[in-house]
């Protein structure tokens, strides 16, 4: 059995800094952080933990630090990926011994029985995500080396549309390169994502396609033509990934309730 933890755009800043003047982002990670280690037990052994992008709100390497210093009481190796607000350079000295010293932030992993493969989608200064030539050569070639190994594959934007309008304005440009790259893929695979602030559950080619919540906020679901742009103050924890012959995956949510109580 492997089990990998997913926290999905934590948009950290340097320390003591609010996004958007109201949004205190290490205080709802550090919530997070503090529920994983209360149930800790529960879920067993954690094998690694992978961070979907937007690690940074800003990408300074303060707001790096300041993310590492946050997520290490959960003492995993960590693996990352960019997200659009993450700037590769800051990001690749940070995590110097996890990521490659030149180009794409692109990656693979044996984590337990699981092939882990990280992609990088990020365009530097904009909101939406490709994948380059580069990342596509790279996925090919991951996908052919993990053999019988179940692949747990992750980008930061979501290879499928979502159905909030102004983020699939700033989806991934190239969905049909993704999909075409994984469609003759015929070993076990799941992918995950971020981008969107919302745990969402989308096919895609035959695979499953799972984007995780954000631990510091949310969009609303609201698929009118006209709906507001904009963020909502809600804190929505993060994903497990367990593979015990065969992928399952459960929400953890930001907020113990009280018991169990006897039926
Ligand atoms: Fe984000």
């Amino acid at each position: 059995m492997t089990n990998v933890l997913q926290i999905s755009d934590t948009h950290i800043l340097s320390k003591g800094a609010m996004v958007s003047g109201r949004l205190d982002t290490s205080d709802a990670l550090g919530r997070l952080v503090t529920r994983i280690g209360d149930i800790r037990d529960q879920l067993g052994k954690l094998d690694a933990l992978l961070v979907s992008g937007d690690l940074s709100e800003d990408g300074s390497a303060e707001s790096y630090a300041q993310f590492k210093s946050l997520i290490a009481p959960l003492n995993l190796p960590t693996y990352v990926i960019p997200g659009n607000h993450d700037a590769r350079d800051p990001m690749r000295t940070a995590f110097a011994d996890a990521l490659p010293a030149n180009g794409p932030l692109n990656w693979t992993r044996q984590v337990g029985d699981i092939r882990l493969i990280g992609l990088d989608t990020l365009v530097e200064g904009q909101g939406l995500g490709t994948l380059s030539s580069d990342s596509l050569y790279f996925l090919q070639d991951a996908l052919l080396e993990a053999g019988d190994a179940p692949v747990l594959m992750a980008l930061h934007h979501p290879p499928f549309a979502c159905g909030i309008g102004f983020m699939d304005s700033i989806g991934l440009t190239n969905k049909d390169v993704l999909r075409d790259a994984v469609a003759a893929y015929s070993g076990r695979l799941r992918i995950v994502c971020g981008h969107i602030h919302n745990m969402m559950v989308s096919d895609v080619a035959g695979h499953i396609a799972i984007s995780a919540p954000s631990p510091c906020s949310t969009f609303a679901y609201d698929r009118r033509s006209g709906a507001p742009v904009g963020y909502m103050t809600q804190e929505d924890g993060c994903l497990l990934h367990c593979w015990n012959a065969g992928f399952q995956t459960i929400r953890i949510g930001p907020m113990a309730g009280s018991g169990p109580f006897p039926f």
